[in-house]
């Protein structure tokens, strides 16, 4: 008989806690990923690790500065993909497709915070 109690008050008690599961279930554990800031991220480190050094912070060095005009994005792409002139190219082995898109992003983001430093 007592047995039987104990077989009860623990079949109770896991309901219980499987309730509380459920009732949990429609919490998000974790805030929503910001995916633009995630792209420009990407975009930042590609372009510490294969631009900087001759276009440093978007301005002159070895190259030409690419903040101070609108650069159509395809044009970016042409450039960083075949390198004209001294510039060398950069195929998808060093720049995948989708890292050269969010590369393209964060020089849009440079040239816009250059256009504030002038205001
Ligand atoms: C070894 C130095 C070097 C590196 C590294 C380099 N560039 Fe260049 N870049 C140049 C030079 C030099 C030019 C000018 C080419 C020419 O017209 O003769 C240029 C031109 C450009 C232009 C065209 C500018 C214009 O006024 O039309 C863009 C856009 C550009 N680079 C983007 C990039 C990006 C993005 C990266 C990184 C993936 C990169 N560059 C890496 C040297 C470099």
């Amino acid at each position: 008989m007592k047995r039987h109690f104990i077989l009860t008050a623990g079949l109770f008690l896991l309901l219980l806690l499987s309730n509380c599961g459920t009732a949990r279930r429609g919490v998000p554990m974790f805030d929503p990923v910001n995916l633009e800031n995630q792209a420009l991220a990407q975009g930042e480190k590609v372009y510490m690790s294969y631009c900087q050094m001759c276009h440093p912070g978007g301005t002159a060095g070895l190259g030409p500065a690419i903040n101070n005009k609108p650069l159509p994005g395809f044009l970016i792409k042409y450039q960083v993909r075949h390198g004209i002139g001294m510039m060398p190219a950069f195929k998808e082995d060093a720049i995948s497709d989708k890292e050269l898109d969010n590369l393209v992003a964060y020089l849009r983001v440079l040239r816009k915070s250059k256009d504030k430093e002038l205001m």
